[in-house]
């Protein structure tokens, strides 16, 4: 960004870790000014001593939250340039061992609560007649995973919400778009994954057992959390049309593959991929596991 032009601000949700916490460094670092929210804003990291950065608490199941949130950011910054909906977290495991309680939470954050973030957002873009919302997103969005079904539903939500709005809100000068990381080392499959079996159903052990141990492996091959900061940036500066940013050689070459492949012949390749014998070669080149 150039000196001379006015500092622009960007309002990210979920900065208390990973791909939001990288986000709101890197767009401090390129001169913008930074609302970073998070649920505990004692867990800036750091984040609040930086110049032209706040922390405003941020639960995005909570619209009177959401409400208070941005008006602290204009209060702060006098306008909002770009939304980042980042906030979100996987729930993982086969759909009969979920209750009913896990899916909706799993729909509250990663679905409308973007959703919400998004609906505030939006008259302020509008009176300014300008603005961009990006939604993180995943290449689980466009190509499901087992024992994601949920996550992956709630990634799909997102996906087919965000590009049902860009013909909504193109004519208004207000831009959308996706970024769809593949794994990406972050607390994502740790801390912030809900894998609880709530419902008691063993049928499916032996096979979560070996696909959660695939999980665990690729994670921390992954992208590294700056890596999918930088597509952000990218895709906040990006005045264009373009809808979709990945994130990662996995999500590249898989979603690649999905755009060329017989839809049939696509997921008997996913399958054969998480056999144990095809995982450990495919697992070395994209996730450099042993
Ligand atoms: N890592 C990957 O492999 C990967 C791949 C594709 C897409 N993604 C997506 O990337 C985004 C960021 O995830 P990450 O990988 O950076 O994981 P992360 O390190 O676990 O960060 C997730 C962030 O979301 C926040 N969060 C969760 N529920 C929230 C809520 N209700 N309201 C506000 N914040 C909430 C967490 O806050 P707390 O600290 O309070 O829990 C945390 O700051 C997610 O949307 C995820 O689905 C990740």
């Amino acid at each position: 960004m150039s000196s001379k032009s006015p500092a622009k601000t960007v309002f990210i949700t979920g900065c208390s870790s990973g791909i939001g916490l990288a986000a709101a460094k890197l767009f401090q670092a390129e001169g913008w000014n930074v609302a970073a929210t998070m649920r505990n804003p004692a867990d800036h990291q750091g984040l609040k001593d930086l110049p032209n950065v706040i922390c405003p608490a941020l639960d995005v199941t909570d619209t009177a939250a959401i409400d208070r949130a941005l008006k602290e950011t204009q209060a702060r910054f006098g306008r909002i340039d770009v939304v980042v909906n980042n906030a979100g977290y996987a729930l993982m495991g086969a759909f009969e061992t979920l209750d009913a309680e896990q899916v909706r939470r799993q729909f509250d954050t990663n679905v409308f609560g973007l959703m919400e973030v998004t609906r505030a957002a939006l008259p302020l873009f509008r009176a300014q007649g300008a603005g961009t919302v990006v939604n993180v997103s995943s290449m689980v969005g466009r190509i499901p995973l087992p024992l994601y079904s949920i996550y992956n539903a709630s990634k799909h939500a997102v996906e087919g919400f965000t590009e049902g709005l860009t013909y909504e809100l193109d004519p208004l000068g207000i831009r959308v778009k996706l970024v769809e990381p593949g794994a990406v080392n972050t607390n994502f499959f740790g801390r912030s994954a809900d894998r609880a079996n709530k419902t008691g159903v063993d049928a499916y052990n032996e096979y979560s057992e070996y696909q959660f141990s695939v999980m665990d492996r690729t994670g921390p091959g992954g992208s590294t959390p700056e890596d999918a900061a930088k597509v952000i940036l990218r895709a906040a500066n990006d005045a264009s049309r373009r809808l979709r940013y990945s994130v990662g050689p996995d999500a590249m070459m898989l979603l690649a593959s999905r755009r060329v492949m017989p839809e049939t012949l696509f997921r008997t390749v996913i399958r054969l991929c998480l056999t144990p014998a095809a995982f450990n070669s495919v697992g070395r080149v994209l996730y450099k596991v042993d």
